[in-house]
């Protein structure tokens, strides 16, 4: 299976070809839906979206809608509403971050500042709003619940973990909620709208739930792996903001004692908003056991994925969704 936007292979012919006519449609609608009396903030807010994006989010929501009916009105805009969901995610989040990159062009806030970067995220929450209001009062609940629960997974992530509590398992609390939440929705919105069995709903649902922590969790490695450029982000913003992903819980829990061990503790305990400091933080990182044991603690995650899927009924769709959790796992590296 390939994907990224606009490019889509699956094995069956038919279910890829069907697939690609919905993303064609998301593209067109989602620049529909953004247009603005006010031609700053359509142009803000078609700014992301034509820079690039992987639409796994949309893609899953119509890979999920083959286990119903993929042509019932509703689904593309169900891959619509994700999208738009993610997309003002993303302003905000690259503000939070501080990230200056994203999808390969500037971020929102560095091209023009935080303010129109914030309000074009808050626009784009109402433009998905409006289009959820237009899928029934289901659709309109799960989309708020999954908004509120991306914004927990935020919050928590900024707080840290409770006094007394294990900072890895705060930490996959947070990846569930920030990630997680609105990957597991896009699966069900797409299988609800597409008029999917109840009990394939419930499937999908916990699918696009543990394949969404799966994402997450290689998102973060890829952070710390990948070479400047290549993921269209900064590389070591994570660490640059201070947000411990799980290769750096994994060390600063860690017993080993190697002096480089003790060197990269050290960085990551400090102060790594100085570029050399970070720079030598990400080499002792990218070398050290921790990254195999994040990366293994992903394969669990995509392994569990894998057995959800089996509870589908056989064929194409199936097959399809099962082809993700090989996409998540190349991607990685
Ligand atoms: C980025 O999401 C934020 C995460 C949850 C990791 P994606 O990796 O799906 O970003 P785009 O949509 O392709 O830019
Ligand atoms: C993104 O988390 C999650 C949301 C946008 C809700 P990150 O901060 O890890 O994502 P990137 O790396 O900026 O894409
Ligand atoms: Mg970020
Ligand atoms: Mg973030």
């Amino acid at each position: 299976m390939s994907v990224s936007a606009g490019a889509f292979e699956a094995a069956d012919p038919t279910l890829s070809q069907s697939v690609k006519n919905g993303l064609e449609e998301v593209e067109a609608r989602l620049r529909e839906v953004v247009v603005s009396a006010h031609p700053m903030l359509t142009a803000t807010a078609t700014h992301l979206a034509e820079a690039g994006g992987k639409r796994f989010r949309p893609l899953l929501a119509l890979l999920a809608a083959q286990l119903g009916d993929p042509e019932a009105p509703g689904v593309v805009d169900a891959a619509v509403v994700v999208e738009l969901t993610h997309l003002a995610s993303l302003y905000h989040d690259d503000v939070m971050d501080e990230a200056d990159v994203r999808r390969g062009a500037p971020s929102a806030n560095a091209r023009w500042s935080n303010t129109v970067a914030i309000l074009t995220g808050d626009y784009l929450f109402a433009r998905a709003s409006d289009l959820t209001a237009g899928l029934g009062t289901e659709a309109t609940r799960l989309q708020s619940r999954t908004f509120a629960r991306l914004v927990e997974g935020q919050i928590a992530e900024t707080a840290g973990p409770a006094e007394g509590q294990d900072p890895v398992e705060h930490h996959l609390e947070v990846l569930s909620d920030k990630t997680g939440a609105l990957i597991s929705t896009s699966a069900r919105l797409g299988a609800m709208m597409a008029g999917a069995p109840a009990a394939d709903v419930e499937t999908v649902t916990r699918f696009g739930e543990v394949i969404g922590l799966a994402f997450q969790l290689s998102d973060d490695l890829i952070d710390v792996r990948s070479e400047t450029g290549e993921s269209g982000k900064t590389p070591g913003t994570d660490l640059r903001e201070g947000i411990r992903t799980l290769p750096v819980l994994l060390v600063l829990s860690g017993t080993g004692e190697g002096s480089d061990d003790a060197r990269l503790r050290s960085l990551l305990e400090g102060d790594l908003t100085d570029d050399a400091r970070l720079a030598e933080a990400l080499q002792l990182l990218r070398a050290h056991p921790a990254m195999d044991a994040a990366a293994d603690r992903l394969s669990r995650s995509l392994d569990e994925a894998r057995s959800v899927v089996a509870e589908l009924p056989p064929g194409p769709a199936r097959d399809a969704l099962h082809g993700l959790t090989d996409y998540v796992l190349a991607r990685t590296g």
